[in-house]
């Protein structure tokens, strides 16, 4: 069946769109996130303006505003998966993203900004469908988003071809940029490889001598994670386990292979649902006490910890981030999130935080116009270093991958629950070795 596509025009959206910009501080603050955005699913569904108010305002005054405001207004795709294992991850990203609209009276470098939240499940052939509609359809200036590795490596041609920006603001796949590199593709997270070498270096002098087991999601993040960690441990590890991704409920079975393995420590990546439930089995079967387990961030998320509850306390990880880094921009940003939602920032919110953040700049710095993608993609390349709430970072030269300081975490307890409390700056890696 053809999927329903959204019925507001483009012309009638840039008639509406002042007002809606402005409506989207308002239904903020009374907390309604979704309230901000419209939606585009991958079957269709269109992208339903719940946001958008008018399509009534007279055309000069959108004009006017947006002249007076300093620019055109435009639209953005932010690529989300709101279901299955990462949902929460898309969440988080729409939520750090909307942050900093509300903060920025919805506009970034002077213009208001439409914003067409698509979703993109885990699924590569779901990406490519909501890729080529916000390209084709929405004509959306620049995109963001981006949880999964395998959607990033899917959707990565689309955008060549058509030009627009892309910033991934989660999916860590090593390669994405390379071979070829495009020049409207950034990257304001992380690389696989970027936590898990910092974490098997730290592990190499930690754990000197012992087998470690490592087991990960079957996509390209996992097998990537846990090479990524290899290589910076220096020895293999004595086991590779890889359950199905995002079928995985029972991970027994993996459990007793590790046990039988002869490890002695063990390597886990898994994020959202899939690390609740590994870390409450883990410490269900009792391995707990006698293997320590570690992994990158994403294993003991601020957003998902106290689902996870005991079972993640002592857990050390490496990220370039937590919601407890003592600097002033993160306390701004953790207490701005904290009011918004109740609970702490997370890593994603904060990598699509900067996404906005790194538009804002280079909408601010140069005089573009958004329709013209090369030159927008021009714009965002200028931005030499983002104040992030994980300290200040730059993006490489034409891959514009981050160049970042990772940090050691370490579950405790902390006021009002649990957190992941930074115990070691690792120090600034590259995305990769030839960096
Ligand atoms: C990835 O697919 O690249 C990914 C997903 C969740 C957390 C980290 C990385």
């Amino acid at each position: 069946m053809p999927a329903k596509r959204n019925d507001v025009s483009r012309r009638q959206f840039l008639q509406g769109v002042a007002v809606a910009a402005a409506s989207f501080t308002g239904l903020n603050a009374c907390g309604g996130e979704d309230d901000a955005v419209t939606q585009a699913t991958p079957e269709g569904g269109g992208a339903t303006p719940t946001g958008t108010t008018a399509a009534t305002t007279p055309a000069a005054t959108a004009t006017e505003t947006a002249a007076a405001a300093g620019g055109e207004p435009f639209t953005l795709g932010l690529m989300v998966p709101l279901s299955g294992t990462y949902a929460s991850l898309g969440r988080d990203m729409q939520q750090g993203f909307q942050l900093y609209l509300d903060q920025h009276d919805g506009m970034l470098g002077g213009r208001e900004v439409e914003v067409v939240s698509a979703e993109t499940e885990a699924n590569p052939e779901a990406g490519l469908r909501v890729a080529r509609r916000l390209i084709e359809e929405d004509q959306v200036a620049v995109a963001t988003g981006i949880v999964s590795s395998a959607v990033a490596l899917g959707v990565k041609d689309v955008f060549g071809e058509a030009g627009t920006p892309l910033i991934i603001t989660n999916a860590g796949a090593n390669m994405v940029n390379r071979e070829p590199t495009l020049p409207n593709l950034f990257r304001t997270s992380f690389t696989n490889r970027q936590p898990n070498f910092a974490l098997g270096q730290w592990a190499a002098t930690e754990f000197e001598g012992l087998a470690v087991a490592g087991i990960a999601p079957d996509y390209a993040a996992g097998q990537e994670h846990l090479q990524g960690f290899v290589d910076g441990f220096g020895s293999d590890v004595v086991v590779r386990l890889f359950p199905p991704f995002g079928t995985t409920s029972d991970y027994q079975p993996f459990l007793t292979e590790i046990q039988q393995s002869g490890a002695e420590a063990v390597f886990a990546f898994f994020a959202g649902g899939e690390a609740i439930t590994f870390v409450q089995q883990y410490t269900d079967f009792g391995l707990v006490d006698s293997l320590p387990l570690i992994g990158p961030g994403f294993l003991t998320d601020d957003g998902i910890l106290e689902q996870q509850g005991a079972a993640a306390m002592g857990i050390r990880t490496a990220l370039h981030y937590s919601p407890l880094l003592d600097n002033e921009t993160n306390k701004a940003f953790d207490g701005a999130y904290r009011d918004a939602h109740d609970s702490p920032a997370t890593t994603y919110a904060m990598q699509s935080y900067d996404a906005a953040q790194l538009i804002d700049m280079a909408l601010t710095d140069n005089d573009v116009d958004t329709s013209d993608a090369a030159a927008f993609s021009e714009a965002l390349a200028s931005v030499q270093t983002i104040p992030s709430p994980r300290g200040e970072f730059s993006l490489e030269a034409e891959v514009h991958d981050p160049i970042q300081p990772i940090y050691l975490r370490e579950v405790q307890e902390v006021e009002g629950g649990m957190g992941n409390v930074v115990i070691e700056d690792l120090g600034e890696f590259p995305p990769l070795p030839e960096a």
